[in-house]
């Protein structure tokens, strides 16, 4: 298969009406931190039972066209002794992997962030193709401050992403883009628009510069919402809004599919808003989707607390925020079938 032709299929296989993309890769000191409420040893072991316990859900293929794995994952098995990654590919599910090494203070931007991982990447990123990966994402991350993000830290980020996904399209693996803006803090959600709005446009511009095709890539933003210590709450209708119109500004309709995170929203308020998006403003020029970490795994984590006689509870927990996540993708979500 050409690389074109791979890069085709693998954006076919993900983008597809009423599904999303479950990101479930957290790294070793990320996944402690989730696992510590619920009393669970983060042991590779228990790494891999709780992959295991995500990717084997049934019926989870039908909201769930993608999955983000951690390097690790990659090389651990099922119950069965079938490689992770090969089982999710059975399923249905396109394994991807984060391929970012975290990030660092931005020397000369005092309050900015890079994040490393550059160095060795395509000789990474033919390994993790052998081992299943198909679709690679990358995290740049922006804490919105008084006088944050600076330019230098705008740009400077938008250049690292646009050569992570160059580097990706090059080998055949599809980059997802994720430029996120944290939530953290009691800024407006005005400032959170106009911050999005200067980042999207640099990466955009470098997105560019780089020669990436934009039709062989997927774009994982933030949602505009004002900071998590902010004191005004917004309904799902204004983020849906304003998070739209920040889009269409920055997103070229190239882009096949906008798959947001849930960066600490809520399992509820990830689904109202993806729900609002799709309802109030259908036919946009991208698909407006979801790969949610938090938002999809948290319910099904707190049933499962590290306990096997609990993993088909935490597996129907998983399958019911899919499946809620699912209808948000068609705007037929109510917060009635929350209980039903
Ligand atoms: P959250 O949905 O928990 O923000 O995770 C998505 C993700 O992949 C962050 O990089």
């Amino acid at each position: 298969m050409s690389t074109q032709t791979e890069l085709q299929t693998t954006v076919e296989e993900l983008v597809q009406k009423g599904k999303g993309i479950l990101a479930a890769d957290e790294s070793n000191p990320t996944i402690a931190k989730r696992f510590k409420p619920v009393a669970t040893e983060p042991t590779e072991e228990n790494r891999r039972t709780w992959r295991n316990l995500l990717l084997s859900t049934a019926g989870l293929g039908d909201y769930i066209s993608g999955v983000i794995l951690f390097e690790e994952t990659l090389t651990q098995k099922s119950d069965e002794g079938v490689p992770l990654p090969q089982m999710a590919q059975k399923r249905g599910i396109v394994p991807g992997i984060k391929v970012d090494k975290g990030t660092i203070p931005l020397v000369n931007a005092p309050g900015d962030l890079i994040t490393q991982g550059l160095d060795g990447l395509v000789d990474r990123l033919k390994v993790y193709k052998e081992q299943g990966a198909r679709f690679a994402k990358w995290r740049e991350v922006y804490p919105i401050g008084q006088h944050n993000p600076k330019l230098l830290g705008v740009e400077a980020n938008a250049d690292v992403l646009a050569r992570y996904a160059a580097i990706c399209q090059s080998v055949g693996i599809v980059p997802i883009v994720e430029p996120e803006v944290l939530i953290d803090g009691d800024h407006s959600i005005d400032r959170c628009f106009e911050v999005i709005e200067r980042v999207q446009q640099a990466v955009y511009n470098a997105l560019n510069r780089y020669g990436v095709i934009l039709e062989y890539t997927l774009l994982k933003p933030s949602m505009v919402t004002p900071g998590k210590e902010h004191t005004a709450k917004v309904a799902p209708a204004e983020v849906a809004e304003k998070t739209l119109k920040v889009l269409r500004r920055t997103v070229p309709a190239a882009v096949p599919s906008i798959n947001f995170l849930s960066g600490g929203q809520t399992d509820e308020e990830a689904t109202a808003n993806l729900n609002a998006m799709n309802r109030m403003y259908p036919g946009q020029p991208w698909e407006v989707s979801f790969s949610y970490g938090r938002a999809l795994q948290q319910a099904a984590l707190h049933s499962w607390k590290g306990q096997r006689e609990n993993i088909e509870a935490a597996q129907a927990a998983l399958l019911k925020r899919a499946r809620l996540n699912g209808a948000a993708r068609f705007g037929k979500y109510n917060v009635e079938m929350e209980t039903q």
